[in-house]
């Protein structure tokens, strides 16, 4: 069994190293194709330093583009390499364009396809992810769903029940190997001078919010306001498609409102871990404050993570300063009882055990 782990993207390189340390662990014929589509320091070879994960046998360093010029040409690249390796099966996980151009360039091989992270919805078909999630899991011959609900949303689009496995969700394994560490090794609060539930913590890089002015401009403005009322600085690394917007609609924050490069995923860590309160646009940032037990208000008018909110850790916002502000105030105060939706931490063990057949 030859397993080829195709990813791109910061969330990608996070939620599969749970899968290459079981690959490591266990000696198995794998290796990592990594598409090029994140490429800055900060949000790709910072992840690899720090998880230790192995260096990726091919990068195809494919870098920005318009979404079909990136997914086309992470295609051919793909392409050429599954032909070269002829691997059994790989493995791709989330939303992102690496995902589709992976899964389907597998697929038209006649490659199986195993795709981690399976049956999210967020039936907003506007957003680019909605599509590439839809059609990866329509050509994938394993789907790893990480809750019921993911696995109920497969079964109900017809996929038969013996290609869907219920495994829990990867950031679960990746999130506990790696807080402790996080907790002795980061010192990011120090260096921002900040202390535990006396700060905000803030992401947002939809593109369907950050390259829209008003919703753009909403955000800062909601984080200004909480800023003020909460007498807490926010403090908001910013991934490099926000900043390239925020510096081309020519939007300035004041306040307290502390705009940062992005951090490493230790860092990351440790400030959720003790943020008041996440405000965030982002998937896994949703998934990670509700598993860490830090309430979320989430910057959008739909989610695929429905559990999330289920459980009582998160609610939608929307983008507009009065409503992110109503939000924030009730889920500072909530408490933070809740039960983790998504695994027990084992989805890389159980994912490495379905596809070797162990
Ligand atoms: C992509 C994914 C998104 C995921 C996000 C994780 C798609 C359609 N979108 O969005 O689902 O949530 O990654 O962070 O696949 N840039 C850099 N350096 C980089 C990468 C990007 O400067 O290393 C800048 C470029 O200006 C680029 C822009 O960010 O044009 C957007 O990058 P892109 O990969 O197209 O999409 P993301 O917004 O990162
Ligand atoms: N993250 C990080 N540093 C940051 C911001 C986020 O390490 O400055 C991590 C975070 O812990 C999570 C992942 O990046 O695991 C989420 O990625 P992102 O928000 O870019 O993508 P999404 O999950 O929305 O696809």
């Amino acid at each position: 069994m030859s397993i080829a782990i195709v990813l791109g993207t910061r969330p990608e390189i996070i939620k599969m190293s749970p899968i290459i340390r079981e690959c490591e662990q266990n000696n198995l014929d794998y290796f990592i194709l990594h598409t090029g589509q994140h490429y800055s320091y900060e949000m790709d070879r910072v992840f690899f330093e720090e998880l230790e994960l192995p260096k990726a046998r091919y990068n195809l360093d494919v870098g920005s583009g318009t979404h079909s010029i990136q997914t086309g040409r992470i295609m051919a690249g793909i392409e050429k390499v599954l032909i070269k390796e002829k691997p059994d099966v790989v493995l791709v996980q989330g939303d992102t364009n690496t995902v589709l151009a992976g899964a389907l360039a597998a697929s038209k091989l006649h490659i199986w396809v195993g795709h981690v992270e399976a049956g999210l919805r967020s039936y907003d078909r506007s957003m680019p992810e909605e599509i590439n999630r839809v059609l990866a899991d329509h050509c994938s011959d394993y789907l790893f769903a990480p809750t019921k609900g993911a696995k109920n949303i497969l079964l109900g689009e017809g996929i038969p029940a013996d290609m869907v496995y219920l495994t829990g969700n990867t950031i679960v394994d990746a999130v506990r190997q790696n807080v402790e560490i996080a907790a002795k090794r980061a010192s990011i609060l120090d260096e921002l001078d900040i202390a535990p539930g006396q700060y905000l913590l803030t992401t947002a890089h939809r593109q369907e919010n950050v390259d829209d002015r008003i919703r753009l401009t909403g955000i800062l403005k909601g984080l200004e306001c909480l800023a003020r009322e909460f007498d807490m600085p926010v403090i908001y690394p910013v991934h490099p498609r926000s900043l390239k917007r925020i510096r081309e609609f020519g939007i300035s924050t004041n306040g307290n409102v502390q705009l940062i490069d992005p951090v490493d995923f230790m860092s990351f860590l440790q400030l959720e871990k003790n943020a008041g309160l996440i405000l965030t646009d982002s998937g896994g940032v949703q998934e990670e404050s509700c598993i860490l037990g830090v309430p979320c208000v989430t910057l959008r008018s739909n989610t695929e993570r429905p559990e999330t909110i289920e459980v009582g850790a998160n609610v939608l916002a929307r983008t507009e300063p009065w409503s992110i502000l109503d939000c924030a105030r009730i889920m500072i105060k909530k408490e933070r009882t809740w039960d983790n939706p998504f695994g027990d931490g084992r989805a890389g063990e159980k994912i490495r055990r379905i596809i070797t057949m162990v």
